[in-house]
């Protein structure tokens, strides 16, 4: 039984070889490119796989994806979508995105924009703003991520809703369903993006979303490039219907030297960094998920193309 793996950056795909190698002796673990015998392979390791590389497995039986997206699996209109992809989440990775949530809606609930500006200028600028619970934050999805983001908001004392197709959110939480977007978007000051990227969230962000939030609002994006227009997110700032925006991932990454984004003064970029998968927890992550399913078993995180999350 072979297991590929597939990753555009080279110096990650030998270290993830030999690091899933050491960690599952039982298996071969393969570069894709060294495989001379596609259909040993079971188990295909990857972020971001060129097109066609998996349906070029004929046994396979899982894709295991290098994160917690599987947007870049579903790119591929080749996949074979009976074919399970296993997500890879990992408590480093809540706990990281967790505490990017945390620190960019205190930065922009505590307005550390205004003050830098006021610093910058020499201003003695003092600015009171709401407390905490009264500070309305959502969190688009309720999934893994989302879940736990919403939870440590609420911890800080926010007064905080989330926006998934169930309206399921925990305790604590204010559960928005999908018919009930609009209520959601007209309730929140700030709102944190955690959607899987789908063909029902792609451009979620829109000019047609901001127009229905309160005059003011902010958002971060920390879940993916396309959930986001970005012309319609420039215009909304120019008009100041959104005032501030945090942007941790973009339709292209890295994000192109003369995008408008970089020099806007009210967009803070961060080089998609919310949360990136640990290699050394992730690997034994994946590497517990390849023994479930070795074992006949159904890891936790397992999904398919096309069920949304
Ligand atoms: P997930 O578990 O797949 O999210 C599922 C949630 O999204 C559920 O609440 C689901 O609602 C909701 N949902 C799905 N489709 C929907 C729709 N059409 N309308 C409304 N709600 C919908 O996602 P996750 O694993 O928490 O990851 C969240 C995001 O973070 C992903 O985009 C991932 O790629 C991104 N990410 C980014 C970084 C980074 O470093 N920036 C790191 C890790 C992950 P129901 O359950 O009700 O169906
Ligand atoms: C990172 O973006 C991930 O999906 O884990």
């Amino acid at each position: 039984m072979t297991i590929a793996i597939s990753l555009p950056n080279p110096e990650k795909l030998i270290w993830w070889t030999d690091h899933l190698g050491a960690l599952l002796p039982e298996h071969e673990v393969l570069a894709a490119a060294d495989i001379t015998r596609p259909k040993e392979v079971t188990y295909a390791v990857v972020w971001q796989p060129p097109a066609g590389l998996l349906s070029s497995y004929p046994n396979l039986r899982a894709t295991i994806s290098i994160g917690a997206g599987i947007d870049h699996v579903a790119a591929d209109p080749d996949y074979p979508a009976a074919i399970p992809v296993v997500k890879t989440i990992g408590p480093d990775m809540t706990q990281r995105m967790c505490e990017y949530v945390a620190l960019h809606v205190l930065r922009l609930h505590r307005h550390l924009p205004d003050l830098q500006d006021a610093q910058r200028r020499g201003a003695w600028h003092q600015i009171v703003t709401p407390t905490a619970p009264n500070r309305k934050v959502g969190v688009l999805g309720q999934g893994h991520l989302g879940r736990h983001a919403a939870l440590t908001l609420r911890g800080l004392g926010f007064d905080v809703a989330g926006w998934s197709r169930s309206g399921a959110a925990p305790d604590g939480i204010d559960g928005y369903d999908g018919g009930a977007l609009d209520a959601f978007l007209a309730r929140n000051d700030i709102f944190v993006c955690l959607l899987p990227l789908t063909p029902d969230t792609r451009g979620i962000l829109c000019a047609d979303a901001f127009a229905k939030m309160p005059k003011g609002a902010s958002i971060i994006n920390a879940a993916r490039g396309a959930h986001l227009v970005e012309d319609d997110l420039l215009a909304a700032l120019e008009t100041g219907q959104i005032a501030q925006a945090t942007l941790d991932v973009f339709n292209t990454e890295p994000l192109p030297e003369a995008h408008a984004f970089w020099s806007h003064p009210n967009v803070l970029i961060t080089p998609h960094v919310a949360s990136l998968i640990d290699p050394v927890s992730g690997g034994e992550v994946i590497a517990a998920n390849i023994r479930t399913l070795d074992a006949g078993e159904v890891p936790d995180a397992l999904t398919h193309v096309g069920r949304g999350y």
